[in-house]
């Protein structure tokens, strides 16, 4: 395969009709590098001393890492300058991040989940970090929450890094999702899956299975059904995946297939996961491999968000096993 680097495919994806404007393609090689910076201090771990809880609590109410912090600082840090952007949001803080006065606004919208699955930092499971493009409304010079509230299919782009065995960047632009792979020597993320395919079909499930007593009955039947094997219903056997890193478990499924669900409960009556920085990027990223994303009822890229940090059930990944779970809700 060519070795082609993030900003030649950027510029490939413009020439070829992305709209992938050089302000974009700009903000995502800041986020880029960011990543690898954060990949960096995460691979540091007890050696720089960043492991462990920071003694805070995010918005969500969630015990922060030392971790989801300082990912969250070096994303802020490294898109303020720019120029292309209005303003950020993260899962890490309660309102949008105003760009300084001494610098430009753009019109670009970033959301970011600055580090994903940080419950598994401190047991050396891969993490990453989820991030969302969207276009800032024309005549918007600060923008507040109101003008994040787009539907998922309004993204321009999105993303996500995975700190694992490697560090990964997969992203769309609108046009299929490719793969890249950092070069640590070089310090550069280098093309090695153009063009990703989630195979439709799949036996692999990946559910958190200890909240079965909270599910809603369409969940309690599709699992069961899979736990029934090649003797009940389905004709044959599934294997079961829960990594507890939506980055890893997403990455897994573009890879080789399979069903990722976090839907709502009896006890996350709105969902576990959020929809405006978890769930609207991976939700474009599956989709654009030609796999499929709801909460069961709604195409999630379809919602039409009300609050910045608002929960949703998330099922997603190969698209006949996300159609019929999605049929079992419509029954
Ligand atoms: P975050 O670390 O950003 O809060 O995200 C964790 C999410 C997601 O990555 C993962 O799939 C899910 O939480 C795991 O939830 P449980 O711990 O309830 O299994
Ligand atoms: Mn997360
Ligand atoms: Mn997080």
């Amino acid at each position: 395969m060519r070795r082609v680097a993030l900003s030649q495919y950027l510029v490939e994806q413009a020439r070829s009709g992305a709209a992938v404007t050089p302000e974009l393609g700009l903000l995502i090689e800041v986020v880029a590098r960011a990543c690898r910076a954060i990949s960096v201090t995460v691979g540091k771990g007890a050696l720089a001393d960043v492991l462990g809880g920071a003694g805070t609590e995010n918005i969500q109410g969630e015990a922060q890492k030392k971790l989801d912090i300082i990912s969250n600082e070096i994303l802020i840090e490294a898109n303020e300058w720019g120029g292309y952007l209005a303003a950020m949001v993260s899962e890490e803080m309660e309102k949008p991040h105003q760009i300084p006065n001494r610098y430009p606004r753009g019109k670009h919208l970033l959301l970011f989940d600055p580090l994903d699955g940080s419950s598994n930092i401190d047991v050396n499971i891969a993490v990453g970090t989820i991030f969302s493009v969207l276009r800032c409304p024309d005549g918007v010079g600060e923008p507040d929450e109101r003008a994040f509230m787009q539907p998922g299919r309004c993204q321009v782009a999105a993303g996500f890094a995975i700190y694992g065995p490697s560090t990964l960047l997969v992203l769309t632009v609108g046009r299929g999702v490719a793969v890249f792979t950092l070069d640590k020597e070089t310090g550069s993320f280098v093309l090695t899956t153009e063009r990703v395919t989630i195979p439709e079909d799949t036996r692999e499930f990946a559910i958190n299975v200890s909240n079965m007593k909270w599910w809603e009955p369409p969940v309690k039947r599709y699992i069961d059904e899979c736990l029934a094997g090649a003797s009940g219903p389905r004709g044959k056997d599934f294997n079961m995946r829960w990594i507890a890193s939506m980055v890893a478990e997403v990455y897994r499924i573009l890879t080789r297939g399979g069903i990722f669900m976090y839907p709502r409960d009896a006890r996350y009556t709105e969902g576990r996961l959020r929809l405006m920085y978890e769930a609207n990027p991976m939700s474009f990223i599956v989709e654009q491999a030609g796999g499929a994303a709801t909460n069961g009822r709604t195409r999630i890229l379809d919602i039409s968000p009300t609050a910045l940090h608002q929960r949703v059930g998330v099922i997603l990944g190969s698209k006949n096993e996300v159609d019929r779970v999605t049929g079992y809700f419509a029954r």
